[in-house]
């Protein structure tokens, strides 16, 4: 169903951003999402580009957004979408479309173009503009395409003894503004959170031995739409035993064994904004001995980290915590020998904890924002939202692990916003101490 309105917030952000002491005489060119084709006629699921959507709202393919100076030296700019034409004999088979009335009339473009007339307009919009923000290298067309408008313009200027004009990559003005979540993002963040929470803790409950994991993905995705998502965030991790030490494992098709743990990462989307949550439970009702050890020191990891989470901190300085704590862990359990600073320092406890601890979050599930300031790592501060996520794997064929602790893989995963004087646990309703998950096991 086409849109009626949309939240004045798309306005303000190309106010925000254009605005900037960067956005002076910047022309803005950000193309929609490509559609891509699976096989002959048929597409893979279209998603809005994030950085499109976060300044327009606005979600069809081939379509360009362009904020322009208004005027030579002029300070303000207009927005200009380019999208594509009304089409009765399209649209009966693919859905309505905006058309450019509705570039203007719901998503409040300045003007608006077929997106077939942009090659002829955009060298004439681009009068006036010392320099262009263009992300080059996501797409081979629009970079040769923007490349020859950009020579156009140039040589519409006549002799000026002018260059190109000059390409930056618009990428770190707009990470800085996604990565702190305004009122309202953090409320999309919340039911986005709240719902991917309650469809993880059914599956919690759902699951039994002898089920595929493609059955158990089912059950949860099906929870992410049922209770509100419009879909993934990205692909549903479903691994029992062994696949669990696979961090990225996406088949999900093993039937799962008693005995086995069964760790799920997986998040909806609603409106474009994700959730992050990695809950690991065991197949059958109990966790075992060695599962417990292992579980309770990544359990003690993530809490301590947790703990750190609030204005000031850094996430350097969480990532060394879980380090710090599980490496302990290593030592206890007999699967590395020496001191802690000695297996941090060589980095050896990576055999077992080869990942970082947390990520930006938000409309991407690793999201938009600079990690760094000239080199520091930055201090967090109120709005920004990240996972946290330590975890411990003991890889196939890893025979120097302690034998009670074979195949074993964990990672319990959070969402974390940072508020004034702490932090806000966006996915607290899943359950994650043993004793929790056991309740449900029954
Ligand atoms: N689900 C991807 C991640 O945890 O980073
Ligand atoms: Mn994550
Ligand atoms: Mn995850």
């Amino acid at each position: 169903m086409l849109k009626t309105s949309i939240p004045g917030y798309f306005k303000a952000r190309r106010q925000s951003l254009t605005s900037l002491a960067e956005a002076e005489g910047a022309t803005f060119i950000l193309p929609a999402a490509p559609e891509v084709v699976r096989n002959n006629d048929v597409y893979y699921p279209f998603r809005q580009d994030s950085n499109f959507y976060y300044l327009t709202g606005f979600d069809e393919p081939e379509a360009w957004l362009v904020l322009a100076p208004s005027s030579v030296g002029g300070k303000s700019h207009r927005t200009i979408l380019f999208v594509r034409k009304r089409d009765r004999e399209r649209e009966m088979w693919e859905g309505e479309r905006y058309g450019t009335e509705g570039a203007v009339s719901i998503f409040g473009a300045d003007e608006a173009y077929l997106e077939s007339e942009f090659e002829s307009k955009l060298p004439e919009i681009l009068k006036g503009s010392s320099k262009v923000f263009y992300l080059t290298q996501a797409n081979e067309q629009n970079d040769r395409l923007i490349g020859e408008l950009l020579a156009k313009h140039r040589s519409l200027m006549g002799r000026s003894g002018k260059g190109l004009l000059p390409i930056h990559d618009p990428s770190d003005l707009l990470g800085e503004m996604r990565m702190f979540k305004s009122a309202d993002e953090a409320e999309l963040m919340r039911r986005a959170c709240s719902i991917s929470a309650r469809a993880h803790k059914q599956v919690m409950q759902f699951t039994r031995p002898g089920m595929n994991e493609r059955e158990v993905a089912s059950e949860l995705e099906y929870y992410f739409r049922k209770l509100g998502c419009d879909g993934l965030g990205y692909g549903s991790i479903v691994a029992g035993g062994k696949n669990a030490t696979c961090l990225h494992y996406k088949t999900n098709n093993e039937d799962l064994r008693d005995g086995d743990l069964l760790l799920i990462d997986a998040g909806g989307e609603r409106d474009y904004y994700g959730a992050d949550i990695t809950r690991t439970f065991p197949v059958g009702k109990k966790f075992t001995a060695a599962q417990a050890k292992i579980y309770d020191l990544v359990l003690k990891a993530q809490l301590e980290c947790i703990a750190m989470a609030k204005p000031g901190a850094t996430l350097p300085q969480i990532h060394s915590k879980a380090c710090e704590i599980l490496t302990d862990g290593m030592i206890e359990y007999g699967f590395l020998k020496g001191n802690r600073s000695e297996l941090i320092a060589s980095a050896q406890f990576r055999k077992y904890y080869p990942h970082g601890t947390g990520h930006w979050l938000g409309m991407d599930v690793h999201d938009a924002g600079l990690y760094q300031i000239r080199g520091e790592p930055r201090k967090l501060e109120p709005g920004m939202l990240f996972t946290i996520e330590p975890g411990f794997y003991v890889q196939p064929g890893d025979t120097d692990a302690p034998n009670e602790f074979r195949d074993i893989g964990i990672r319990i995963e959070d969402d974390i916003l940072i508020t004034q004087d702490g932090c806000e646990i966006l996915t607290h309703e899943v359950p994650k101490t043993r004793a929790d998950i056991e309740a449900l096991r029954h």
